[in-house]
């Protein structure tokens, strides 16, 4: 299949961002008329007319600025020469933009930049493709009247500490483009203008190395810099790119856009797309600079097979793996019944990849043994919203927020895990809307620059329902309720019945305090805030999700927004935020075991007639296994064969020690990724995966928004990941013959309402999609739920308090809770293979000095952590981040084994596993734990039969 690249241009620059306003302002520039929005500048109407009036200090991203006095104009009737990127159109306004004056003055200005910049351009990265080079030519600069012997900063040093991106002071034109895009698009001032007049200078922090200072290596200035000052070192590598493709970044469910911009099929820079509906032109450290891994040495290119996982890998053909993989699972159904084997689908890997996964289970395997990753982070969110509103997603798109007054952040980190988003919440609040956080921890955005939550309550793990509930008895008891929303729009007996539960005592913040651990004029404040504003969005996390009542709490969190009349339009709503790229499009394509794509139960006759005669097959009518009753059923010895696609189950799983006893009792594990994971391990067959950049398809993300994943480069290992899928149903006597996924997504459309006017070709039309997209909505849904609910009244649903099991005790006198990191993705196999290790090379348990002190806990020391599951060691960093009783670890590295310390508590409805709440004992010791030393000489081990393969001597890994 050929790449379809454009060839290489910088994006179109308006000079100053678009005006929102909808009345129109008409004038001529330069004698073209030209009708733009109120508030628009006259740079950016000019450019609309397609007239380009010199500028530096300017680009659309930013507010206008008006520093570098190249963008001045003439205006019939004005007084002087104003700058056009700081005025304001008016109705009838003349305006030119060429003069012999106007040259003049440009020319000079210009002249003295370059007077103070070293003149190395044919050697400069970024020749060809430099503003201040075009500027130069744009005015005709022809001499520099003042040489270069006068003052200058060419001898300034460069700084090379950050590992993705260069300073070099000495082309610096001091713009402060860059130091805008660190606070109005990033949000998190790590730069100043250090200095005065000549003197003045960018620095990072204290002027300290980039590294060492506050930036979170975002890149947003360096997109912004229009020389070669801030540069990706990439670029210096390898050269301006030749040609772009548009598609979507693989880590997390924000799901930015990126133009791929190449040389060959090599990567020179991934630049977040200005039009991309998530991210408009911004990205985070991972999307932007963490590619590398797509083409790390660790990568496995070829299919490998063996019979036991304690001998050498083989190296075959993938008509041979297929064939080998077909026979191991024919033979185990034979012996142990159709029943016995199953698949896993991946959030990160594309919709037309699960799709196809789960139909290879239902109409291959023929079962509905199928169960996805999304079941250990988000099956509440499903389960809780379609309950209540009758839909299993989120119910605004990102732009929302920013119409919000009030935001409520709960069990979510966004600052980390969804830094995109991050940073557009962080203008909203620095325009003055108001922040609630309900999170154990004080994460970043409880206080850092210019934000601060007016109420944080750290609740103890565990105590969520109890904390929302609380908040709807306020709204309850103190009338704060949004009555006419409720009469017309939900169901008046379930809200009757849902009133005299919430109204009980036992709900109020007083009777929860002490088990929550919040004051209980916090709790108040905070509901009376939320409920008192015209618009308040609550945003949730795995915070939320992983409980043994994460669906409790999202059913109490959707009671709270409807009781507050906060759904159905802009700047309101609930919104889970998802952690992977894709979990929002795993769960839509039916990849979980009760339901078919579209949430449609496998019990539903009618439904399942539909996929019957799509797919030639009879779909069973039960629900098939979730991941840990195979397990289960594993380590029982009825369930023998599993086929794992793009997920690290040994890894990210809770109690791994379960987990690794059921992979261990397989007789056939078929694993599908990039490297040779924690779960590849236990595996007979490895088929070679595809990374984001090797194949087409699309993610939906956290905003059920369907983006476009366009191929850059041929698969390293021949085939996409949905080929590989297909290559296993052909072996299994099961005929798929898809040319392109485009196919797959027209057949999606078929069988799926929510999806029917979703197609390539509108996606190539509109850039992105939010579902549902059919005859009632044929651009997509932005806000859900407007008129009516999806299931026509919203249900109310009584939420009691159950305490989880896992209490503390004198023998697990603490309470550990998990989360993510900013540079690193979840099991970080992706990350860890790149430079962001720089930031995170290790997990660290927080420990507040309190319990450090109480153990003799150094800042450094290690410490033993066990839990009920198990026990594992990591470093301690002792900080007042957690409350004392709580501590806290990541997970992004196997050797730390955090899971293995997790239990298997979970949710009552889902399963999802309650990653959040380990009773827990910590000490300091001086050595590995039992485990860790065991992992080390399985890993060892496991390293070395990768290397005994039958060829391909020169693959290593890490
Ligand atoms: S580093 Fe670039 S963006 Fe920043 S002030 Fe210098 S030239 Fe302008
Ligand atoms: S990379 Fe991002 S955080 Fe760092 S200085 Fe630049 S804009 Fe600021
Ligand atoms: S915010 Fe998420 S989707 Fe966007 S660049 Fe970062 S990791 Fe990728
Ligand atoms: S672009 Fe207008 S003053 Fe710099």
């Amino acid at each position: 299949m050929s790449i379809d690249f454009k060839p290489y241009q910088r994006a179109d620059d308006f000079g100053t961002p678009l005006s929102a306003s909808n009345r129109e302002v008409k004038l001529t520039v330069d004698g073209e008329e030209v009708t733009v929005a109120e508030g628009t500048s006259v740079l950016r109407a000019a450019a609309v007319a397609g007239i380009n009036i010199p500028k530096l200090c300017a680009t659309d991203s930013l507010a206008a600025f008006g520093s570098c006095r190249l963008c001045l104009v003439e205006i019939e009737g004005a007084k002087g020469l104003p700058a056009s990127c700081t005025t304001e159109v008016r109705d009838g306004m003349k305006v030119r933009t060429q003069s012999p004056r106007l040259a003049d003055i440009r020319r000079n200005v210009m002249e003295l930049y370059i007077s103070d910049h070293p003149l190395d351009c044919l050697t400069c990265p970024t020749n060809g493709d430099c503003e201040l080079q075009d500027m130069a030519g744009a005015v005709g600069l022809r001499e520099v009247r003042y040489g270069y012997d006068g003052a200058n900063h060419f001898d300034a040093e460069k700084d090379k500490s950050n590992p993705y991106f260069t300073f070099d002071p000495t082309k610096c034109i001091v713009c402060s483009r860059c130091v805008r895009a660190c606070e109005e698009v990033q949000g998190t001032y790590a730069l100043t203008i250090d200095g005065r007049g000549f003197a003045s200078k960018v620095a990072a922090s204290q002027d300290q190395p980039f590294l060492d200072s506050e930036c979170v290596s975002c890149g947003a200035c360096v997109q912004a810099c229009p020389t070669a000052t801030l540069t990706e070192n990439t670029l210096i590598e390898k050269g301006t790119p030749e040609h772009y493709v548009i598609t979507t970044c693989a880590y997390c469910g924000v799901g930015c856009s990126f133009r791929a911009e190449m040389k060959g099929q090599e990567v020179v820079k991934m630049m977040p797309n200005k039009d991309g509906h998530a991210n408009h032109g911004h990205s985070c450290v991972k999307g932007r600079f963490a590619f590398g891994y797509a083409t790390h040495k660790d990568r496995i290119k070829t299919p490998m097979i063996r019979e036991t996982i304690h001998e050498p890998w083989r190296e075959v053909t993938w008509d041979e793996a297929f064939t080998f993989a077909a026979q191991k699972l024919r033979g185990i159904q034979e012996k142990y019944g159709r029943d016995a084997i199953g698949g896993i689908t991946s959030s990160r890997c594309t919709n037309e990849e699960t799709y196809l996964v789960q139909k290879l289970v239902r109409a291959a395997f023929g079962n509905n043994n199928v169960d996805t990753c999304a079941r250990v982070c988000h099956s509440p969110t499903g389960y809780g919203l379609k309950a209540t509103l009758g839909e299993s997603a989120g119910t605004q798109n990102f732009d929302s927020v920013m119409k919000a007054d009030v935001i409520v952040v709960m069990g979510a980190n966004p600052t980390d895990a969804h830094p995109v988003f991050a940073s557009q919440m962080k203008r909203r609040l620095r325009e003055g809307a108001k922040l609630i956080v309900i999170d154990p921890r004080a994460i970043d955005l409880v206080r850092s620059a210019h934000v601060e939550a007016d109420y944080h309550l750290p609740l103890k793990p565990g105590t969520n329902v109890a904390i929302i509930n609380a908040l709807s008895h306020v709204v309850v008891a103190e009338g704060l309720e949004a009555k006419e929303f409720i009469e017309q729009r939900c169901d008046l007996d379930a809200y009757e019945d849902w009133r005299k539960f919430i109204l009980d005592e036992r709900n109020s913040p007083e009777a929860v305090e002490e088990e929550t651990g919040v004051p209980a004029e916090t709790m108040r404040a905070a509901a009376r805030l939320y409920a008192s504003v015209p618009n308040g969005a609550i945003y949730y996390g795995l915070g939320v999700s992983e409980h043994s009542q994460g669906s409790t709490t999202v059913m109490g969190i959707a009671n709270l927004a409807m009781v507050t009349g906060n759904i159905g339009r802009e700047g309101v709503g609930v919104n889970p935020l998802r952690g992977q790229n894709n979990v929002q499009g795993s769960c839509d394509m039916g990849s979980f075991p009760h339901e078919l794509p579209g949430y449609r139960h496998v019990s539903d006759p009618k439904v399942r007639e539909m996929f019957d005669k799509e797919w030639g097959v009879t779909i069973g009518a039960d629900p098939g296994l979730r991941i840990p009753n195979m397990f289960d059923a594993a380590v029982a010895g009825e369930f023998k064969g599993l086929y794992v696609q793009g997920e690290d189950v040994a890894q990210s799983d809770p109690d791994t020690q379960h987990v690794t006893h059921a992979l261990s009792s397989l007789e056939c594990m078929i694993v599908q990724d990039l490297f040779l994971n924690e779960t590849a391990k236990f595996a007979h067959v490895f088929f070679p995966g595809s990374s984001f950049l090797e194949k087409n398809g699309t993610f939906t993300n956290a905003e059920r928004r369907i983006s476009p994943v366009r191929k850059v480069m041929e698969p390293l290992a021949g085939l996409e990941d949905w080929q590989a899928t297909q290559g296993l149903a052909n072996a299994l006597g099961y005929p798929m013959n898809y040319s392109h996924p485009r196919e797959i997504m027209d057949e999606i459309a078929r069988l799926t309402p929510t999806f029917t006017g979703v197609s390539y070709a509108k996606l190539d039309e509109l850039g992105s999609i939010q579902w549902p997209c059919n005859d009632k909505a044929q651009a997509g849904t932005p806000t859900m739920h407007v008129e009516e609910f999806v299931r026509g009244k919203g249900l109310f649903r009584v939420t009691p308090y159950v305490p989880t099991d896992e209490r503390t005790s004198r023998k697990y006198p603490l309470l550990l809770t998990t989360g993510r990191i900013l540079s690193q993705y979840n099991v970080g196999a992706q990350t860890r293979r790149t430079e962001n290790l720089k930031w995170h090379d290790e997990d660290v348990l927080e420990i507040h000095p309190h319990d450090a002190e109480q153990r003799g806990i150094e800042a450094g020391d290690w410490v033993g952590l066990q839990s009920r599951a198990g026990e594992t060691v990591l470093r301690a960093v002792i900080t007042e981040r957690v409350t004392p009783g709580v501590v806290y670890t990541t997970f992004h590295h196997p050797e730390s084994g955090a899971n293995v310390v997790t239990t298997d508590n979970s949710d009552w409805a889902t399963n999802c596993p309650e990653y959040k709440v380990t009773a827990v004992q910590a000490h300091k010791v001086t050595k590995m734990s039992e485990w860790q030393r065991n992992f080390e000489e399985f890993t060892e081990e496991q390293i070395d039969l990768l290397r005994r393969a039958r060829t391909g001597a020169e693959q290593t890994v890490d």
